[in-house]
C-alpha cells in the first residue's frame, strides 16, 4: 500500500480508545441537544437512534459540526495523531478547522443514498487535502467504498443529487473495477485524498448506528 499511488491508506490501531471515548461523550451531548432529547447517562450511541425514532423524527442530520466538537477533534489530532500520520506518509501536515461527525443511522431513518463522488476539484493542482476518518463505535465499520488510485485522474462531472453530489460521467464505469471496501475497527484510521472517488453505503438491514469523526489535514 502506497499513499501517493493509491490515494488512500489505513492505519491500524493508531488512536487510543480512551481518547475516542472522550470525543464520543462530547458528540453524545451534542446529539441530544440538537435532537431536543433529554440526556441519558451512559447511553450507547449505537442505541441513540431509537430515542430519535420515539421522538418521531424522520430524517436525521448526517453530520454534526459544532465549535466544541471541532475543538475536541483538533486536540486529538494535535496530541499525536497528526504526527503519526505525517511520519507514515512522509509529509508535513496541518489541521484544517471544520472537523465534524458523520452519522450513519439505519437506512430507514436516513435514506442518504450516497453515490460515488469527489470532494475536491483538482483540475489545476495536485491533491493536497486529506480526509481523516475514524469510527466512534466499537463495531466494525464496512460501509466506506473507494476507487483505488483515482485521486489524480482529474475532476469528474458531478450533479447535485438532493443535498448531496454524485458523479454523472461516462468515465466512471472504467474505474468501478478499482472498488475497494474499507473495514475499520475502533482505533483504526482511514486517510484518503479529497479528490479520490468515494462513497458510503446506506446502513441497510441494521439495528446499529455508525458514527465516525472526520477532519482534513493539508500538506504543501
Ligand atoms: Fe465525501
Amino acid at each position: 500500500m502506497n499513499f501517493e499511488e493509491n490515494g488512500f491508506l489505513i492505519l491500524r490501531e493508531i488512536i487510543k480508545k480512551e481518547d475516542l471515548i472522550k470525543i464520543r461523550n462530547e458528540v453524545t451531548k451534542s446529539f441530544f441537544s440538537q435532537n431536543k432529547i433529554k440526556i441519558i447517562k451512559n447511553l450507547d450511541l449505537n442505541e441513540a437512534h431509537k430515542l430519535v425514532e420515539q421522538g418521531n423524527v424522520k430524517y436525521l442530520s448526517m453530520g454534526y459540526e459544532t465549535k466544541e466538537i471541532n475543538k475536541k477533534i483538533k486536540e486529538l489530532s494535535n496530541k499525536t495523531l497528526t504526527a503519526k500520520i505525517s511520519e507514515r506518509i512522509n509529509k508535513k501536515l496541518t489541521f484544517e478547522e471544520g472537523a465534524s461527525i458523520i452519522t450513519l443511522f439505519p437506512e430507514e431513518l436516513s435514506g442518504y443514498n450516497v453515490h460515488y463522488h469527489q470532494d475536491e476539484d483538482v483540475k489545476n493542482k495536485k491533491p493536497n487535502r486529506i480526509h481523516v476518518i475514524t469510527p466512534l463505535s466499537e463495531q466494525k465499520l464496512t460501509l466506506i467504498k473507494l476507487l483505488d488510485s483515482t485521486h489524480n485522474i482529474g475532476t469528474f462531472n458531478h450533479i447535485l443529487f438532493g443535498p448531496l453530489i454524485r458523479i454523472e460521467d461516462s468515465r466512471l464505469e472504467q474505474y468501478l473495477k478499482k472498488e475497494v471496501t474499507i473495514d475499520l475497527n475502533f482505533g483504526d484510521v482511514l486517510i484518503f485524498y479529497t479528490s479520490l472517488i468515494h462513497k458510503v453505503e446506506d446502513n441497510k438491514n441494521s439495528d446499529c448506528s455508525h458514527w465516525m469523526l472526520r477532519f482534513i489535514l493539508k500538506h504543501d
